[in-house]
């Protein structure tokens, strides 16, 4: 049996349309109430905050899939770092408790040499509190995912279209490697069946690195669209936060903490993940045509 939280959220909707496709039970673990025709799919209700929901969950479970972030739940004195810490102790402690065997999560690149940004920082500890668990684990990090409903493409997305000038702020030169969203679905489904991923950790991306400039200036071209780039000092990140948030379906508290977050690089540490599952992720190019047509 597997555990999937984050089924209603981007990533974890996907992983669960593709895990649908394997002969396997899945129970999603929501926090509001949700029905499920398909006879392998089940829902609980239950919240990662809430400890006892997660040991009802964990019951009769070999591997947990966890996509949980808390970057649009700031409550009024607890900030989303303090929410994740909390959430996946309650976790790890749940999975002890049953006897889960593995634990497969998708968290954010970084550079350990660099000083991360918040949000990254905090991916970074709920990472660490997986591997230290002593539970068995497969971790992916990623950088922008190029798909719709994730939130680092629509901000692209809404950034390019909706602006015919663009300015570019202190992150300009920030380098990143993105990856199609049909591959990062790849990975972490195929994992499942391949043994030498477990305790192991990825950086995932397509071959080409761009900076954050670059990306938008391919993005633009791809669009068909004429665009002015011109180059600020500073991050301005809560101005761009307020104005993107009213433009996109991204959550503003997100889009803050995102937009934060484009002073670090993200750039892949080299792997033998060809070897293992036998495919390179698609270009950056690629990737567009295939989630615009
Ligand atoms: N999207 C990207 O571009 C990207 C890039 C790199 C890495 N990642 C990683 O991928 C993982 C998933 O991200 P995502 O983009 O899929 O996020 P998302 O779309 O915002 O989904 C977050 C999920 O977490 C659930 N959740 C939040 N608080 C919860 C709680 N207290 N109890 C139970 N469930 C709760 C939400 O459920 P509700 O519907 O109830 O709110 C939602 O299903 C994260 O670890 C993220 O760091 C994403």
């Amino acid at each position: 049996m597997i555990l999937l939280t984050g089924a209603t959220g981007f990533i974890g909707g996907l992983v669960l349309d593709a895990l649908s496709a394997k002969n396997v039970q899945i129970r999603c673990l929501v926090r509001k109430p949700v029905r499920s025709d398909n006879p392998n799919i089940s829902y609980m209700t239950g919240d990662v905050l809430d400890p006892d929901s997660l040991v009802k969950s964990t019951q009769g479970v070999d591997t947990v899939y966890y996509f949980i972030h808390m970057m649009g739940e700031q409550k009024e004195q607890e900030k989303f770092d303090i929410l994740d810490r909390k959430a996946i102790t309650n976790m790890v402690r749940a999975c002890k408790i049953n006897g889960v065997k593995r634990i497969i999560h998708l968290t954010g690149m970084s550079d350990p040499r660099e000083k991360l940004s918040h949000h990254l920082a905090s991916r970074k500890e709920v990472e660490e509190i997986i591997k230290s668990s002593g539970i068995d684990y497969t971790i992916f990090r990623a950088s922008v995912i190029i798909g719709r409903g994730g939130a680092a493409f629509e901000i692209l997305d809404t950034a390019v279209r909706r602006f015919p000038i663009i300015p570019v702020f202190n992150w300009a030169h920030t380098r990143v490697q993105p990856i199609f969203i049909g591959d990062v679905l790849r990975y972490l489904v195929e994992c499942l069946d391949k043994k030498e991923t477990v305790n192991k950790c990825y950086d995932i991306g397509c071959s080409q690195i761009f900076t954050y400039e670059e990306l938008m200036r391919e993005y633009a071209s791809e669009l068909g669209l004429k665009r002015i780039f011109i180059h600020v000092p500073g991050s301005w990140h809560w101005i761009s936060s307020l104005v993107l948030g009213k433009m996109s379906s991204v959550d503003s508290n997100v889009i803050y903490w995102l937009i934060e977050s484009l002073r670090n690089n993200m750039v892949c540490e080299t792997n033998d993940l060809k070897k293992i599952f036998g495919f390179e992720p698609i270009s950056f190019k690629d990737s567009i045509n295939m989630v615009l047509y």
